[in-house]
């Protein structure tokens, strides 16, 4: 972590409240120790030295605004087929509409999308669920923060003057998902597992890009490896415990998968893209 001296005193803010709190580098070591033991490969140099370049900042930040609309929205999916009612169901759509009107309709901007990342109404466990309502107040939490990373990531892009326009999604989460099982309650399992997967390559990623972007955006992905990895460690356990058997086989499947899509050559270059062809 020798890169990451630089960031020794960033900042964790949070733009809506300017709540400062500081991190330091063994604070950063410790939040990263179990991601890198979970992930099976570390991103590939190669990939750190396409995202450094300052042309590339554009689909960087693009693609990573996109990647947190999707990260709430498969929670919200999540939730809404596996444990919330029917009321619950609407409001959770609800919730997202200014965002995707924004990242699909162009209708809306920065003033319209301004503390919308917080849900008025509670989210209620349908009454035949046999999840807990622990699944929906993890997943609710973590729309939550995502919707929130989504606003500061635009306000990166309108600080950079980078504007927004929509690109196709990278191969992979779709490649991870087509190794989903198709029968519940493995689905659920897989789902939850890919979910964890997903988290833990965002927070490494952001850590291994932060000391190569300037000041601002150093701090702001920073600022995210918390909730990045609590995201990781939430989807885990829900896994481990809505499984309630070992399912130690699964996760190690899914790592290869993963380790695979980050290897494997890439002629697309995005966020969670493989080796630059
Ligand atoms: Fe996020
Ligand atoms: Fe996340």
């Amino acid at each position: 972590m020798v890169e990451l001296t630089k960031v020794a005193s960033a900042a964790f803010f949070n733009s809506t409240t300017t709540k400062i709190a500081m991190i330091s580098p063994s604070q950063i070591d410790a939040i990263l120790e179990p991601i890198n033991q979970f992930l099976h490969c570390s991103t590939p140099d190669a990939w750190v030295e396409e995202a450094k370049r300052p042309e590339n900042l554009p689909v960087i930040l693009i693609d990573h605004l996109l990647c947190e609309l999707k990260a709430g929205q498969s929670a919200m999916y999540l939730i809404r087929k596996y444990a919330v009612d029917k009321q619950s169901s609407s409001a959770l759509f609800e919730w997202f509409k200014p965002y995707e009107d924004f990242a699909y309709r162009r209708i809306g901007d920065m003033s319209s999308l301004k503390g919308k990342s917080n849900i008025s109404k509670s989210i209620i466990a349908k009454s035949d669920s046999p999840y807990s309502q622990d699944l929906i107040d993890k997943m609710v939490l973590l729309i939550k923060e995502e919707l929130h990373h989504f606003y500061q990531v635009l306000e990166i892009m309108e600080k950079k003057g980078i504007a927004y326009k929509p690109i196709p999604a990278s191969r992979y989460a779709k490649g991870l998902l087509s190794h989903m099982t198709t029968h519940e309650p493995n689905t659920l399992m897989d789902k939850l597992i890919i979910g964890a997967y997903i988290e833990a390559r965002s927070c490494e990623r952001f850590a291994k890009l932060a000391p190569f972007l300037d000041e601002p955006i150093q701090k702001f992905y920073i600022s995210l490896l918390r909730s990045e990895a609590r995201h990781y460690k939430d989807y885990l356990t829900l896994a481990r415990d809505i499984a309630g058997e070992d399912i130690t086989k699964r996760i190690s499947y899914f790592g290869e998968i993963e380790a695979d899509l980050i290897l494997a050559k890439d002629t697309d270059f995005k966020f969670h893209s493989g080796v630059p062809a």
